[in-house]
């Protein structure tokens, strides 16, 4: 074994984190049935040489690597070396009871995890197929894709023991982005993998958020570009009767009932109005988790919308609880705004460029002072926007700007909005970089816009605002 000779960098000195481009238009493609049972390599890719470097980097160290896959960046590591997973759980601060979903890159490395250890010889006489029935239609419908299902672990088992934290069962994943297929097959081991963010932040869609995280904790991100999905799979148990759904995620509850079996599937989480005393079944589900900075307002979407006219009073409300101490530009108050579908923008302050000079007393102004900055949300229509905006009186109908905002000390507030779209896959696609790029910009108070919560995957993009949210408005 090469265990003395791997590396640990959690421990000691900052470790130098590169950041490598992996460029994603060669890097195998799926076709079909006969890829789900074997993920092949493309020949001759130059394209995959960072890939196998990667691979070699698995193999070799104890220090997880970052990666992206549909949904979200993961922090991979070989499931099946005990001191590998353990780099994951140091790197992360992860609780160690919260176990890691496996990633495998086709169903003839699933097999062989079914598999006890000792019965895979290469002789095994065994020709039954060891994935349950309950499962096939699921895989062979949403496979690869955002869909995690809990499967039993076998005894002895090739995983190591601490990426199931002590459960019977372990939960397998084959992602659909050809650059995460190919890196597992490279490796030849299949990967743990959770999120690749710091442990309560919102997860990673881009090679940047993890960066951000994890520079200096890890040696190597490699970056594909942003994630499509934007939120993370959706964790299924098909071994108990009925069917349960343990985590709500890129994969919706309609689309996994349609599949034969599946049809009376329950919902086995509870979001925050729900929970009672019961300890949810997906032990990550009970972890504080997608929190920026600043505290999280979630507005419900209610039969009517969420009320306009109540914004910008909680905002004012707010500016004045926070109540800066001088009137420089560093003291006021920033608020960011999170619209969906019918928030209008800048929370329901008018904005009058043109009117900051003139405007009469007793009314909000806005300035713009950047709009339609786009990125890191790129792909999709979201759109930030960021300016300021006075909330409060103004002493004079002739001051200035600048008069204003020394004269208004503790009603001046800057405002951040972001618009995220109305599509759900556009608001499930930026949500993540948008409460990041809030944090990224100091806010000191967010308000978000929810949506309702039916059908598709808005049930997961509701499931991680409200957990993200300190307080919830119905
Ligand atoms: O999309 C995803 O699933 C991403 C990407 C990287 O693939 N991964 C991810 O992993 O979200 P993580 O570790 O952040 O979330 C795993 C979730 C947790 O809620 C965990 O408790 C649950 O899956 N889970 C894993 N194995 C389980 C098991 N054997 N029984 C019950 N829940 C399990
Ligand atoms: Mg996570």
């Amino acid at each position: 074994m090469m265990e003395n000779t791997i590396l640990n960098g959690t421990q000691g000195r900052p470790l130098r984190t590169r950041v490598v481009q992996v460029v994603t238009s060669n890097l195998g493609a799926f076709q079909e049935q006969s890829t789900l049972e074997n993920w092949e390599l493309p020949t001759d890719s130059h394209d995959l040489e960072p890939l196998r470097d990667a691979a070699r980097h698995l193999k070799t160290t104890d220090i997880p690597i970052g990666f992206p896959t549909e949904t979200v960046y993961g922090l991979g590591a070989d499931a099946t070396r005990s001191a590998a997973v353990k780099g994951i759980y140091k790197t992360k601060g992860r609780p160690s009871d919260n176990p890691l979903i496996i990633h495998i890159c086709d169903l003839t490395m699933l097999r062989s995890l079914l598999k006890p250890a000792t019965s895979d010889n290469g002789h095994s006489k065994i020709t039954e197929d060891p994935i349950p029935d309950i499962y096939k239609p699921l895989i062979k419908k949403y496979w690869p894709g955002p869909l995690t299902i809990l499967l039993p672990n076998p005894q002895p088992s090739k995983l190591a023991p601490e990426v199931t934290a002590g459960l019977p069962t372990f939960g397998a994943r084959m992602p659909e982005l050809p650059l995460a297929l190919s890196l597992i097959k490279l490796a030849g081991v299949p990967l743990a993998a959770p999120s690749a963010n710091a442990s309560t932040k919102p997860s990673p869609t881009t090679a940047e958020h993890v960066h951000h995280d994890l520079d200096g904790k890890i040696e190597l991100i490699l970056d594909g570009g942003p994630c499509d999905v934007g939120v993370e799979s959706s964790v299924v148990d098909g071994l108990c009767d009925p069917p349960v759904l343990l985590r709500p995620g890129g994969l919706s509850i309609d689309k996994i009932r349609e599949c034969p079996g599946w049809e009376n599937v329950v919902k086995g989480y509870k979001d925050q109005s729900e929970i009672g005393s019961s300890a949810p079944r997906a032990p990550g589900m009970k972890y504080k988790h997608y929190s920026p900075k600043a505290s999280v307002t979630l507005f419900e979407a209610t039969k009517t919308n969420p009320d306009m006219t109540e914004l910008p009073l909680e905002i004012r409300q707010a500016v004045l609880s926070m109540n800066p101490v001088s009137g420089s530009k560093n003291d006021i108050p920033k608020i960011g705004i999170v619209s969906t579908r019918n928030w209008r923008n800048w929370a329901g302050f008018d904005h009058q460029e043109s009117k900051t000079h003139g405007a009469e007393s007793h009314e909000d102004v806005t300035r713009v002072i950047e709009s339609d900055f786009k990125e890191p949300l790129e792909r999709t229509s979201c759109q930030l926007q960021y300016g300021e905006v006075w909330v409060g009186q103004k002493l004079s109908d002739k001051s200035t700007s600048d008069e204003m905002e020394t004269s208004h000390k503790g009603l001046v507030a800057r405002i951040i909005a972001i618009a995220l779209g109305s599509d759900t896959k556009d608001i499930a696609h930026g949500l993540f970089s948008a409460l990041r790029e809030l944090d990224k910009r100091n806010v000191d108070a967010i308000y978000v816009e929810g949506i309702e919560d039916q059908g598709d995957i808005a049930a997961a993009v509701m499931n991680r605002l409200r957990k993200a949210a300190s307080i919830i408005k119905a």
